[in-house]
């Protein structure tokens, strides 16, 4: 694993001049972002070495690094979900990759659907912390060392630091942004009633099926963490609506100019 880590770094600094500090994972329909990426680089993923392909409808699968809010950053894309088939190692790679070439702090967006009763479709919820339900942990296994601690610590997987910049910039532009716990699932499912309720109870405010098994990763390897889920859907016993991967995308596309003005005006702060 260390060597190909290596390796796909060392094939993107050939690419790349100025490698980022800043890394961002855009979720379902939460693209747009790009559009504000100046002097943007594209790098298909079929292109680089060790990389799996992506495959969900939706994602394009690019790594693209350019300039946001003043600094230089690297966006994937089109990530890897656990419920393409892919193992918790292949979904966390490109986190791997990131830390290699330098990364130091890790923006992951996704769209989610809401349980905790306050929320609205189109809200935008900053993810306090999470609650891991997929089936394994990506640090399953051998421990390297050089990566990170055989047994980290979880305390803090979300920055409050971020948050309260967050939360300071949501202010200043009068958007509303929830704060909750994002429970991560394998999917493809939706959930049932029953589920949407038993998230709720276990102390979820929102569940998706990515970005847990990235953040686990990530605070494994000490990066400082930031993510937003945007609202798509509502569960729980009394709603009956029905979710699909249509709607998800339209209700993201809607909410994104929210998200894409907090994480720039994020980046420019920090
Ligand atoms: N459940 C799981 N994942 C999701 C949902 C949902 O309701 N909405 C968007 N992604």
């Amino acid at each position: 694993m260390l060597e190909k880590i290596r390796q796909t770094a060392d094939y993107l600094k050939s690419c790349v001049d100025d490698m980022p500090r800043i890394a961002i994972i855009l979720g379902t329909g939460l693209g747009a972002l790009v559009d504000h990426i100046d002097n943007k680089q594209y790098i298909p993923y079929t292109e680089i070495p060790n990389f799996p392909l992506s495959t969900v409808e939706g994602h394009s699968g690019n790594l693209i690094f350019g300039t946001l809010g003043g600094k230089r950053v690297m966006a994937m894309q089109g990530r890897f979900h656990y419920y393409e088939g892919y193992d918790m190692k292949q979904v966390t790679f490109p986190v791997r990759v990131m830390k290699a070439l330098g990364v130091e702090t890790l923006f992951v967006s996704n769209a989610a659907g809401g349980m905790n009763k306050d929320f609205i479709v189109g809200d935008v919820m900053v993810i306090t912390d999470h609650i891991n339900l997929f089936p394994e942990n990506p640090l399953r296994g051998k421990n390297y060392n050089e990566l990170g601690p055989r047994f980290p610590a979880m305390t803090e997987p979300y920055s409050k630091r971020l948050i309260a910049v967050a939360d300071k910039i949501a202010s200043d532009k009068q958007i509303r942004l929830m704060h909750g716990v994002y429970v991560g699932t394998p999917g493809p499912t939706f959930e049932t009633p029953a589920e949407y309720e038993y998230f709720r109870i276990i102390g979820g405010d929102a569940v998706g099926m990515s970005t847990v098994p990235e953040v686990i990763v990530a605070r494994h390897a000490d990066m400082e963490v930031f993510g937003v889920s945007v609202i798509t859907d509502l569960g729980g016993k009394d709603i009956t609506e029905v979710p699909s991967h249509e709607d998800v995308q339209k209700a993201a596309v809607v909410a994104q100019p929210k998200v894409v003005s907090i994480i720039k005006e994020l980046i420019e702060r920090i």
